[in-house]
């Protein structure tokens, strides 16, 4: 094949900044999305109302096509405040993000410690309020899944301990583990998903592709170096069965995270800025599979099954086998595979 059609993605997770980043990233998912889901870890974060209603005003005028999907960052003082939740969800909001203390940008001071999360089994928990009205209310719960205190690469296993947890505590609740990165969530969330309709995990596209040894195999490379962090072999391997399992509960979120190169290479800030070549590296990745027709189940209609959203009938995305060259920077920032010619260019109107 020459062409390739596909409707347009839903990524499930995806930072798009704001201010001057806003405006340089959001045109890269604007271009191949039916609609995405707006992680809120902006500084400052989107964890008020307030922040959201001017988010919203700021967002809609950098995306013109993508239907765009808010979430509100998780903090402890929405506890005193339960009445927001309601108001996050009338304005957009799917879903609540809750980031661990410190194991990612902009995750400090949050207050969710190891203990909170270790100590949710307890009714004194200032969490529990929260998550019950996120239930009550319908809104999913998406976790970036890493437990603080532990070796960074035995976060994510370490973690799972903790969702088992949440399951258990709240029957209806519906949670998304995020950017899954090793052979033991893969296990987890296979096991448990077949068996509970309200657990999910998504797949980024960089860690169907990166190990820790494109991170600190040879030189250091702060490009390849996100968080989770991509992990050994294995690992890899296994995501990639499951992007190629016929699995209702796995979906696409790129975790596209834009950091000017300067951020990257002096500071080390994790994120890696995959939504100017997220499609045409999708159709490449599943065409190496010879899977091609499994990518708008993983890459669209699993999440509007999950988050229960009609599918929208738009104009299709168009392919053409033609070499494309990723840039090497976009105004400051490097795209995922800069310099590298891939086989697929979308065709854009
Ligand atoms: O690599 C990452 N970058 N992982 C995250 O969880 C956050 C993101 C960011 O905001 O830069
Ligand atoms: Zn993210």
């Amino acid at each position: 094949v020459d062409e390739v059609t596909l409707p347009p993605l839903f990524d499930a997770h995806v930072h798009l900044r704001d201010g001057r980043m806003l405006e340089i990233v959001a045109p890269y998912t604007d271009r191949c999305c039916s609609r995405c889901v707006i992680m809120p870890n902006t500084q400052p974060p989107l964890d008020t109302p307030l922040r959201l209603v001017s988010y919203r005003q700021a967002v809609a005028h950098s995306l013109t096509r993508t239907q765009p999907l808010y979430t509100f960052k998780i903090s402890l003082e929405q506890t005193q405040h339960l009445n927001w939740l309601s108001q996050f969800q009338s304005l957009g909001a799917i879903a609540g993000k809750l980031y661990p203390e410190g194991v990612t940008t902009n995750s400090a001071h949050t207050g969710i410690s190891r203990d909170v999360l270790l100590s949710l089994d307890r009714q004194t928990n200032p969490l529990r309020p929260l998550l019950a009205e996120m239930e009550r209310l319908g809104l999913v719960l998406c976790l970036h899944g890493e437990l603080p205190g532990e070796f960074c690469l035995d976060r994510e296993s370490a973690f799972l301990e903790v969702v088992d947890e949440l399951l258990a505590l709240f029957p209806s609740l519906r949670i998304v583990l995020e950017h899954i990165t090793t052979v033991d969530a893969v296990r987890y969330v296979t096991s448990h998903a077949a068996k509970d309709d309200r657990l999910a995990c998504t797949l980024t596209l960089h860690h169907l592709l990166l190990t820790l040894d494109h991170v600190v195999g040879d030189a250091l490379d702060p490009h390849s170096f996100c968080k989770p962090v991509a992990k050994a072999p294995e690992d890899r391997e296994a995501l990639v069965r499951l992007a190629l399992a016929d699995f209702s509960q796995v979906f696409l979120g790129s975790d596209s995270a834009p950091h000017l190169c300067s951020s990257k290479e002096h500071q080390g800030c994790a994120g890696i800025f995959s939504a100017p070549v997220l499609v045409e590296r999708l159709v490449q990745f599943f065409e190496e599979y010879d899977a091609l027709a499994l990518l708008p189940d993983f890459a669209v209609r699993r999440a509007e099954h999950f988050y229960r959203l009609p599918s929208l009938d738009l104009p299709p995305l168009v392919l053409v086998r033609r070499p494309f060259l990723v840039p090497e920077t976009i105004q400051g920032i490097r795209p995922f595979g800069a310099g590298e010619t891939l086989p697929w260019t979308l065709h854009q109107e």
